[in-house]
C-alpha cells in the first residue's frame, strides 16, 4: 500500500489528507411493488439490506424505507410541486457518483423499475459511467389493481390481450396513443398516470369506436391500506375519475366485469346497455 506522497500501483500520486481510493461500487434499480410491503420480492428484501444509500421515489412507503439498514443515508428524489425535483440526468448522475465512491446504491422505485419507471435511462447510465447496475423486478401497480379487484387482466373469452399505457403526454396536452387498437374489443387496458386525462382518453376511444358499456375501473392506491375502486363504464369514466386523486389507473375492458368495488352510479342509458357488468352483478 502506498504511503503519503508515494506512487501506486496504478501511478496515481496519493495526496495529504486523502482517503484510499476505494473499487467502484454499484447500482441497484429494485421495483418497491405497489405500496404493501409483503408485495416486496425477497430479492428486494435482501438486496435493500445491503444498501449504503437508498435513493427513493415518491410512491415508496416508510414501512418499505424502513426495511433498509439503518445507517443507509436515505435520499428523495420524488417530484415536488414547490421545491426543486431532481431531473432525470441529475438522478442518474448521482446513482454514478455514490458508485464511484464506491457504495452500494439501491434506486428504490414504485411497481417495477421498467414499467413507466425510467428505469432504463438510469441503466443508461450506470454503462455509460462503467457502474454495474443490476434490476430487481417488482410487482407493478396494474398487477395489484388486478388482483385486490378480483379482476383478472386476462380472462378467456373475454381479454386475450393486456396493454399498458401512458396517459401522461411528454410534452403536456393529450397522450400520443394508439386510439384505434386501444379500442377494439376483448382485451384489457391499463393506462398508468391518466387520471387526470381520464375524459379525454374515454373520448377519444368512444370515437375510435370502443363500446361505451365496457366496463371501466378505477383503482387508487392499489394493495395500500388507503385502497379505492369505482367500477363504471367508459362511457361514465371522467365522472369516476373526478372522484379521485391518485395515483391510480385507469382499467377498462370485458374482464373489469368482475372487479368488486363500488359501482358508480351512471346514467340509465348507459347502465341498460352493458350486459357484461348487468351479468357480473347479478341482472342488477
Ligand atoms: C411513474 S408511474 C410508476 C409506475 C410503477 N413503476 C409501476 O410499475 O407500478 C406512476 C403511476 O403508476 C400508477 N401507480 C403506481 N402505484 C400505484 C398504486 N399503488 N395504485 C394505483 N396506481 C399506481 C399511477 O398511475 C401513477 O401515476
Amino acid at each position: 500500500m502506498p504511503r503519503q506522497g508515494e506512487t501506486s500501483a496504478k501511478g496515481l500520486v496519493v495526496l495529504g489528507g486523502s482517503r484510499e481510493p476505494r473499487p467502484p461500487g454499484e447500482v441497484w434499480l429494485v421495483g418497491a411493488g405497489p405500496g404493501d410491503p409483503e408485495l416486496l420480492t425477497l430479492k428486494a428484501l435482501r438486496v435493500l439490506g445491503t444498501a449504503d444509500v437508498v435513493v427513493h421515489d415518491g410512491l415508496v412507503s416508510d414501512e418499505i424505507l424502513d426495511l433498509a439498514p439503518p445507517q443507509a443515508r436515505r435520499i428523495s428524489v420524488a417530484k415536488r410541486k414547490s421545491r426543486h425535483s431532481y431531473s432525470q440526468d441529475e438522478i442518474g448522475r448521482m446513482l454514478v457518483a455514490f458508485a464511484l465512491d464506491g457504495l452500494t446504491v439501491v434506486r428504490l422505485k414504485g411497481g417495477d423499475p421498467f414499467i413507466f419507471g425510467r428505469g432504463g435511462e438510469e441503466l443508461e447510465a450506470c454503462r455509460e459511467a462503467g457502474i454495474a447496475c443490476y434490476v430487481v423486478p417488482g410487482v407493478t401497480a396494474a398487477l395489484a389493481a388486478g388482483a385486490s379487484a378480483g379482476a383478472p387482466l386476462t380472462h378467456r373469452g373475454a381479454a386475450q390481450a393486456v396493454t399498458f399505457v401512458t396517459g401522461h403526454a411528454a410534452k403536456g396536452g393529450e397522450p400520443d396513443l394508439d386510439w384505434a387498437a386501444l379500442a377494439k374489443a376483448n382485451q384489457t387496458v391499463v393506462i398508468y398516470m391518466g387520471l387526470s386525462q381520464a375524459g379525454v382518453i374515454a373520448g377519444r376511444l368512444l370515437a375510435a369506436g370502443r363500446d361505451p358499456s365496457t366496463p371501466a375501473l378505477i383503482v387508487e392506491n392499489a394493495s395500500r391500506a388507503d385502497e379505492r375502486r369505482v367500477l363504471t363504464t367508459l362511457a361514465g369514466l371522467a365522472a369516476a375519475a373526478e372522484a379521485l386523486s391518485g395515483p391510480a389507473l385507469l382499467i377498462f375492458g370485458e374482464a373489469m366485469a368482475m372487479a368488486e368495488a363500488q359501482v358508480l352510479s351512471v346514467p340509465p342509458s348507459v347502465r341498460s346497455t352493458s350486459p357484461a357488468l348487468r351479468a357480473s352483478r347479478g341482472g342488477r
